[in-house]
């Protein structure tokens, strides 16, 4: 079965990248040339998704109008013959039709799932985390790969996976697969943000899932945590347990996952991003080594 509809979850406050979020979601930040979301948007569309749902919230408008058309913008883009740029905002392009709807509160990742039911209806859905790519420019057929796993394994869910240094397990829900963690596993367990020795393996969850439309009653049945939040990693847990198939697929290197959620990793995804731009990546790159030259002049 082919996956049509994604839900795209961009409520988040994204504390950890404040001030830089103040008033602008952390979504919009630019990585080299474009918003982290429209990355998200196009490696969608490219893995075969028709339909998607923004779970927005208050301060989230620039997403929206982002995807928006602009009468004004594009006229100027065409009197001045500037059709490559024009291409670059044009979103109609995409034959993607955009949906939004808010969460009230920022109840957590499992509770802005919840906002996508009435979407998703009785089909498989995709959820994408608005503030991770996957691979360099989204260039990433992880998703279809996903779909096809659904299919072929009779799953309930399947979640994209990579591997993490052992020391930064806290940072990550954290999958124990059945057997070996190789390619495409069976999921028996799942740990919010482990200590690196309580950790079952060193497989992170990575931002993109595929669910039966099931995970919406598990995510009602969650209790909140400790800070009130209600986590899509425990309703996962609640698919295990109930003996549901949850499958994880390894993404390759070359599909790796860019987290935006916090500064050290934002600042390496633009460096990288940059570098690989064709028209300024090499004159990046030699700013990039002058300035590496100074530092260890003076260090
Ligand atoms: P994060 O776990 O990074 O949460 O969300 P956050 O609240 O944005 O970040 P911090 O911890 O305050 O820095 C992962 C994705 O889920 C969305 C976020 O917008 C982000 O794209 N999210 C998170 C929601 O839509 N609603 C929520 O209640 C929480």
């Amino acid at each position: 079965m082919v996956i049509k509809s994604a839900v795209v979850p961009v409520a988040g406050y994204g504390t950890r990248l404040l001030p830089a979020t103040k008033s602008q979601p952390k979504e919009m930040l630019p990585v080299a040339r474009k918003p982290i979301v429209q990355y998200v948007v196009e490696e969608l569309v490219s893995n075969g998704i028709e339909r998607i749902l923004f779970i927005t919230g208050r301060g989230k408008n620039s997403i929206e109008n982002h995807f928006d058309h602009d009468p004004e913008l594009f006229r100027m883009l065409a009197e001045g013959k500037k059709q490559d740029l024009l291409q670059e905002v044009d979103f109609e392009r995409l034959k993607t039709n955009f949906f939004y709807t808010r969460q009230r509160l920022q109840k957590g990742l499992g509770d802005a799932v919840l906002c996508g039911e009435n979407f998703a209806g009785e089909a498989p859905f995709l959820v994408a985390l608005g503030d991770s790519i996957l691979g360099l420019n989204a260039l990433s057929r992880a998703v279809a790969h996903m779909a096809e796993v659904y299919d072929d394994r009779h799953a309930s869910c399947v979640i994209a996976v990579e591997e993490v240094p052992r020391g930064q397990t806290r940072h990550y829900g954290i999958v124990q697969p059945e057997k070996s963690g190789d390619g495409v596993f069976r999921v028996v367990n799942l740990v919010e943000k482990p200590r690196p020795e309580d950790a079952p393996s060193n497989l992170a969850i990575a931002g993109r899932y595929i669910f039966s439309p099931v995970i919406f009653d598990m995510i009602r049945r969650v209790k909140p945590d400790a800070r009130g939040e209600i986590q899509l990693t425990d309703a996962i847990q609640l698919l295990c347990d109930e003996g549901r198939r949850v499958v994880a697929v390894k993404l390759s290197s070359e599909e790796r996952r860019y987290d935006i959620g916090n500064f050290p990793s934002y600042f390496e995804s633009f460096v990288e991003f940059a570098l690989a731009d064709p028209e300024y990546g090499p004159g990046f790159r030699r700013a990039l080594e002058r300035l590496l030259g100074k530092s260890a002049a003076t260090a």
